[in-house]
């Protein structure tokens, strides 16, 4: 059945499951635990680039993500996490060009984020399948590559470097910080 020009799609469990914002205590565990979601999130990418029908409630819950976890995440990383690195770590860490890739990395993805979500807006509008939009399905597959990638290296370098440079007060006013910020967004359904 086609799924046509209807409202958006009533409210059931996500895909993707809700943030631990409880792990905000320990700022580090919850940026591992945010990486877990977006994990979920290519998973998912990758599961409606194949698909031949549009999965209204998904398509709904991806470009939720991508407008408010993904861009929170990356105000995260990019105005606390690495500033508070910058500041720890010695030049023997060679962090910077660490970070010079991550953070054209995630300019990267924001580009596919909004073509991502055009894309599946287009799709929810017409009812058609994602994989049916021109450019969508190249722009989820390139998008669930190219950030496994870069989970891996800030899983396996920079969350470790953290562990070892930071402080317990850096990690306290990371953790005020990250908690502010998300006080300040209007609350969404579902999260
Ligand atoms: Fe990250
Ligand atoms: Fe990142």
């Amino acid at each position: 059945m086609c799924a046509g020009n209807k409202g958006p799609p009533p409210p059931e469990k996500s895909r993707i499951e809700p943030s631990s914002t409880a792990l905000l205590d320990d700022p580090l565990d919850f940026f591992f635990a945010e990486h877990f979601r977006q994990r979920e999130l290519c998973n998912l990418l990758e599961e409606m680039a194949r698909a031949d029908r549009l999965d209204r409630r998904l398509a709904a819950e991806v470009i939720a993500f991508l407008r408010h976890d993904l861009v929170l995440h990356i105000q995260d990383e990019e105005e606390d996490l690495y500033p508070m690195m910058r500041r720890r770590c010695p030049p023997e860490d060679e962090i910077e060009r660490v970070f010079t890739a991550l953070t054209a990395e995630h300019a990267g993805g924001r580009v596919l984020a909004e073509r991502m979500n055009t894309g599946l807006e287009a799709a929810l509008r017409e009812g058609r399948a994602g994989a049916a939009q021109s450019g969508l399905r190249e722009a989820m597959l390139e998008f669930a590559r190219s950030e496994r990638r870069h989970l891996a290296l800030e899983n396996a370098v920079v969350l470790p470097l953290a562990r070892r440079r930071l402080t317990p007060k850096d990690l306290e006013a990371m953790a005020v910080r990250m908690r502010a910020r998300r006080a300040q967004e209007p609350a969404r359904e579902g999260a």
